[in-house]
């Protein structure tokens, strides 16, 4: 697998603080952060803000992405109509590395009304730091590409 070690951000308005403190702790891991906005607090919507983060996964610009909104639940699912895009919201660590370790997930997302800040860098570095397994896990990663 090929890795840059380039990974998109981005949110609505719900998670602009959230998503800047997830920038500067990705960045001091050693990640080179794309972070494409929105940078102003007015309302916006989610979708066009979780499909722009994907097609830069999708098309390898970068390797990885992290997206937010108020719950995560919104924005993930415009990220996974973009074909390639397998995203989890994760509100624990446990499963942001089983994303990773099981479902081979190249995008996370997060609710900044849902999880603190605390929290929230807990499951970035769960979700970082886990690797894929393939073996099994790649058969059925390979059925949802092919769906
Ligand atoms: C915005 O109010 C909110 O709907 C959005 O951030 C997100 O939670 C949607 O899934």
């Amino acid at each position: 697998m090929t890795t840059n070690k380039r990974i998109v951000l981005s949110s609505d308005h719900a998670a602009i603080p959230l998503r800047q403190t997830i920038a500067k702790h990705i960045e001091a891991k050693g990640w080179e952060v794309v972070d494409i906005g929105p940078t102003t607090p007015e309302s916006t919507h989610y979708p066009k803000h979780g499909q722009a983060a994907a097609e830069r996964v999708a098309s390898g610009d970068c390797e990885r992405g992290i997206i937010l909104c108020g719950t995560g639940q919104g924005i993930m699912m415009a990220a996974n109509k973009v074909k390639g895009i397998r995203c989890g919201v994760c509100s624990d660590t446990f499963s942001a590395a089983m994303i990773r370790q099981h479902n081979n997930a190249n995008m996370l997302s997060i609710g900044a009304r849902v999880v603190g800040e605390g929290l929230a860098l807990e499951i970035v570095d769960a979700y970082l730091d886990a690797e894929f397994e393939g073996g099994r896990h790649a058969t059925r990663v390979d059925m949802i590409e092919e769906a």
